[in-house]
């Protein structure tokens, strides 16, 4: 099907195992002998991903912690036969947050996703610190980038696991995160707080909770750099605005890239890039791109960009 796509050993068995039905614990998963010290939070791509084969892993490190610069040089990348990222270049400095918005099928998602291999560049490099990172161990990109995504997976298992996900963190370290990703309350207002079952007997959250869940995770990772390809909103404005809250916290001092689907959220953002079937077409702050009354002065008057955007999603 997706042919020309594909995906890193330990990511499909992941990908693999959190499709299936059979998975109802994390334990589990251990089980299966994966020393899984990464981090992904979206189940959405699953069968897509499937029946790739697996990539090959690099064998570098960092031998510090990582600076966050990534570098996109000139990357090609198609599914099948469509470019969907065409002769694209971008540098992201460390620490800077960098939105990516444009239609619906223009690249967004693909690009983020790119940057934790999910899929490999046709042509071109992306690199981290100035490092490859198709040349990179699995496990070290993996620990240097988190993923928040629009689709939570919940695992049948506790709360706490659910935010631990096979890291080594202790509960308190978890409750510090989930204080920060504004969730503790929430959880502690349940009869077995952490210890609670979520899943099938267990709780069912609603989704701004599950986000913020997600968050927790991308907290307690501490991972130099996030993608956080961003949740549409929510109905309710107390959500709303804890999501908000425990965004900014998550992303303070990281690089970021920002999937946005609503405008308003990444007026702040250190810049702003205008994605159009694949291509970068405009790039700067909100102000100097409304001002040049292009394609994002265009999107922001664009009374249903959201609605388009979810549907798209
Ligand atoms: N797994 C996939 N297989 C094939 N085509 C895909 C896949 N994911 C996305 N596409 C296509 O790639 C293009 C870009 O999609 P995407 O990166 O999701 O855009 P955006 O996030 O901006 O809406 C669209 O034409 C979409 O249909
Ligand atoms: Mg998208």
């Amino acid at each position: 099907m997706f042919l020309n796509g594909s995906i890193n050993g330990s990511t499909y068995i992941l990908f693999l195992l959190l499709s299936s039905s059979f998975l109802n614990s994390f334990k589990q998963l251990l089980q299966f002998g994966s020393k899984f010290s990464m981090l992904l939070e979206g189940a959405g791509k699953v069968r897509d991903i499937i029946n790739h084969e697996p990539q090959e892993q690099g064998h570098k490190t960092f031998d510090r912690k990582i600076q966050g610069r990534i570098q996109f040089n000139n990357i090609t990348f198609k599914y099948d036969k469509k470019e969907v990222i065409k002769n694209l270049s971008l540098t992201i400095k460390p620490k800077n947050i960098v939105a990516l918005v444009g239609p619906s099928g223009s690249g967004k998602t693909t690009l983020g996703q790119l940057v934790g291999r999910f899929w490999d560049v046709e042509k071109g490099n992306i690199t981290i610190d100035g490092i490859d990172i198709k040349e990179l161990k699995m496990d070290e990109l993996m620990k240097n980038v988190s993923f928040v995504f629009q689709d939570v997976f919940m695992l049948h298992d506790t709360i706490e696991e659910n935010i631990r996900m096979g890291l080594d963190r202790s509960l308190e370290e978890i409750t510090r995160a989930s204080k920060k990703a504004q969730i503790h309350d929430f959880i502690m207002s349940l009869p077995n707080g952490y210890e609670t079952k979520l899943g099938e007997n267990g709780v069912k959250l609603s989704g701004g909770e599950k986000q913020r869940i997600s968050i927790a995770r991308a907290i307690l990772k501490d991972s130099p750099i996030v993608v956080l390809d961003e949740v549409t909103s929510y109905s309710d404005v107390e959500n709303e605005s804890k999501i908000q809250k425990a965004l900014s916290i998550l992303l303070e001092d990281k690089t970021a890239i920002i999937i946005a689907h609503r405008l308003y959220t990444i007026k702040n953002v250190d810049e702003i890039i205008v994605l159009d079937e694949g291509e970068i077409v405009e790039k700067g702050t909100h102000s100097s791109l409304m001002n040049k009354g292009g394609l994002y002065n265009h999107l922001w008057n664009m009374y249903d960009y959201e609605v388009v955007e979810e549907r798209g999603a």
